[in-house]
């Protein structure tokens, strides 16, 4: 069991990527879902963004075919930044720069396409023996509302994992992991006793839904390594971590932080628009022209 009494800090940060993005074809015929902008910034980077800003500099992205694109974005690109060095463009390089500079980045490549679970478990060479973050690129949380870094903290409070939840619709429990939770000290923190992977609304234990961020004691690759596959066919993470959830002695306890904050999912392309919508509304440079706009375009069609 690697759940010690000193907890260790959190470094890792695993982001999977191999998905196929048919929900965006023909933009994702042959650039990576991942690459599409949010605004101006591919979505992906404010995932990473989002890692480096919780303290993990060190990031693994599982990708797979068709993804170099996600390793160019993260690399220098010295032609580009002689050209706009040469222009004295100093904001624009300040741009192209600060992908490169966020998180020490690594990839692996998944191959097999069997589900979330088995993407994590291709983590496992790199992540070792230490407790490590998963976090998913469809869901986007504001940075102003840190969920990562409370997460981060919980874990090194009690040990064992932590996965992120918030409530939602019991309409729309269906398209989520459920966890069945019982209250602690912590007014943000639930342990959870049981975990479902998209249960129908009769079935599901509560309203409470895994969004895409985990800390996670490495026993889960053990775990996952021996996980059959699940709803879908696929190897779920979240079937692996019913497995630790029912065992404490396995790798420890797993509570829930409850997220309150602001989350934008990108995963399919009504919630894409709504995200690229509200953050735009929100930028300082773009926003006022953009909202004036938006209240006249709203007041013609409605
Ligand atoms: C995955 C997980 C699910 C989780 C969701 C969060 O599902 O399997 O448990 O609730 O991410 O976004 P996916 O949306 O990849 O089908």
């Amino acid at each position: 069991m690697s759940n010690s009494a000193t907890p260790r800090p959190i470094r890792k940060a695993v982001i999977p990527a191999a998905g196929l993005g048919t929900r965006f074809l023909p933009a994702t015929k042959a650039t990576p879902k991942e690459m599409l902008p949010v605004v101006d910034k591919p979505a992906i980077q404010y995932v990473v963004e989002e890692a480096a800003g919780a303290g993990l500099s060190d990031v693994l992205m599982i990708t797979g075919r068709n993804k170099r694109a996600l390793e160019d974005h993260f690399d220098r690109n010295y032609e580009l930044e002689s050209a706009l060095t040469k222009k004295g463009d100093a904001d624009r390089l300040a741009r192209v720069q600060e992908s490169s500079d966020l998180a020490t980045m690594h990839y692996v490549r998944q191959g097999d396409p069997r589900g979330l679970g088995h993407a994590v478990l291709c983590a496992a060479p790199h992540v070792g023996n230490e407790a490590f973050a998963v976090l998913l690129g469809d869901d986007l949380i504001d940075p102003r509302d840190p969920l990562l870094a409370r997460m981060v903290e919980v874990q090194q409070t009690y040990g064992g994992s932590v996965v992120a939840l918030m409530e939602v619709d019991p309409e729309q429990i269906h398209l989520y992991g459920c966890a069945a939770v019982e209250a602690t000290a912590d007014g943000d923190v639930v342990k959870i006793n049981g975990l479902v992977e998209k249960p129908a609304t009769e079935d599901a234990p509560s309203n409470l839904a895994i969004i895409g961020r985990y800390v996670l004691d490495p026993a889960v690759f053990e775990v996952l390594r021996k996980t059959e596959p699940g709803r879908g066919g696929e190897i779920q993470l979240t079937d692996a971590l019913q497995t630790l959830a029912a065992d404490e002695n396995v790798g420890g306890p797993v509570h829930g932080v409850v997220f309150k904050g602001r989350r934008y999912d990108t995963g399919d392309r009504g919630d894409y628009l709504k995200a690229i919508v509200r953050l735009a509304a929100e930028r300082a440079d773009l926003g006022p022209d953009f909202k004036t706009w938006l209240r006249g375009y709203v007041a013609e069609e409605m």
